[in-house]
């Protein structure tokens, strides 16, 4: 097994087979692990981008059976931010010295293009990269919001299974989906994707899948999570077990396969272990997203329980997540950290 790990590190290739045994065997987690942080180093070096997370509308249109923001869920008071809101956040994400933000909410047709445009131009006036996370749009959606300027966009495939997908996705289309990530690349868009890793019902195949999916798309980031059950979904009695360190290995595997990708430690790493960042961080991954959302709506935008920061502020988080990269021996970005100049760094 060692040998794949070799080979990954040396030709960042692995078959699907390859990447099964990989995650099938336990006794191999920590060289695996090290071989991802090792790759990362030696293509993109020690830097980690910071990007302001502002969570803009926790209103959603879908029914994700895993997910806290869906629509049936009537145990989750909803808000929407102001433009003004918005702004105030971002400004102060750039005063943090993030030199990327993030928009992300769920599928709420409130903020149409005309009300996404304004906002959008304003934040770009900040001199940031701009990533938007809210879902499926049409062409011409993704075509004016990259001309208003939006920069990046974030749309998980969650899975690759496609019959899992609609299952745990009522009333969506996983064709739709993989559309969408065509039309975003094709619109010129740098683009990322990822998954959930311990589905109910997902196996090791469909994730070794979903590895090779975001190779085959040519993915610009890929954000990796464990699935975290949550009290007010019909998903609420799922396992938790193992998802961390599955989790871990599917990210390190996904670095060793494309070395100069941008890759996220979750949030969702950090509420299952209290270490779960900083553990990403030296498995591969090379982006952090603090949250810049100030008061309530952090503890509002509740897709699962256990959500970190819910009851602290955006220059408590700055101060926390830089001590924690300095610590480990590594340097806070001074760039937007975009994938294209990261591939031209090597
Ligand atoms: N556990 C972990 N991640 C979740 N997401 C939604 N619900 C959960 C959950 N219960 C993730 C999805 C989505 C992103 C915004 O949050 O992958 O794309
Ligand atoms: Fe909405 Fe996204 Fe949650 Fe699905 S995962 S319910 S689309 S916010
Ligand atoms: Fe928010 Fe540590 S990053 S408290």
């Amino acid at each position: 097994m060692k040998n794949l790990i070799i080979k990954a590190k040396e030709t960042h290739s692995l078959t699907k087979e390859e990447i099964i045994a990989l995650l099938q065997d336990e006794s191999i987690n920590e060289d695996l692990l090290k071989a991802a942080d090792e790759v990362r180093e030696k293509y993109i070096g020690n830097a980690v981008h910071l990007r302001g997370l502002i969570e803009f509308t926790n209103i959603c249109k879908r029914n994700c059976l895993y997910c806290g923001l869906r629509r049936d869920n009537d145990n989750l008071k909803r808000y929407r931010l102001s433009e003004e809101e918005i702004i105030d956040f971002a400004t102060k994400a750039v005063e943090y010295g993030y030199r990327s933000i993030v928009l992300q909410g769920g599928e709420d047709d409130y903020f149409t293009v005309e009300r996404l445009t304004s906002i959008i131009k304003k934040i770009k006036a900040l001199d940031v990269a701009l990533i938007l996370s809210i879902g499926e749009r049409s062409y011409e959606e993704y075509k004016a919001l990259k001309e208003a300027g939006a920069d990046r966009y974030l749309i998980r495939i969650e899975t690759t299974d496609t019959a899992l997908y609609e299952e745990l996705d009522p009333g969506m289309s996983h064709e739709n989906r993989k559309q969408c990530l065509r039309n975003l690349k094709e619109i010129g868009y740098e683009v990322g994707s990822g998954s959930l890793v311990g589905l109910p019902g997902q196996t090791v195949e469909s994730l070794a899948d979903d590895i090779l999916f975001f190779k085959e798309i040519d993915a610009d980031m890929v954000g990796i999570g464990p699935f975290i059950p949550n009290e007010d979904t019909p998903l609420k009695d799922a396992s938790v077990e193992g998802h961390f360190t599955l989790a871990l290995k599917v990210m390190a595997i996904t670095r060793l396969l494309m070395p100069t990708l941008n890759i996220p430690a979750t949030t969702a790493m950090e509420s299952l272990n209290k270490n779960g960042r900083v553990m990403a961080l030296q498995s591969g991954a090379n982006v952090v997203m603090p949250n810049v959302t100030e008061g309530e709506y952090r503890k509002l935008y509740a897709l699962y329980p256990g959500k970190i920061c819910i009851s602290d502020t955006p220059a408590h988080c700055r101060g926390c997540i830089s001590g924690k990269i300095q610590g480990i021996g590594r340097t806070i970005s001074t760039t937007t950290g975009s994938h294209k100049d990261q591939m031209s760094m090597h």
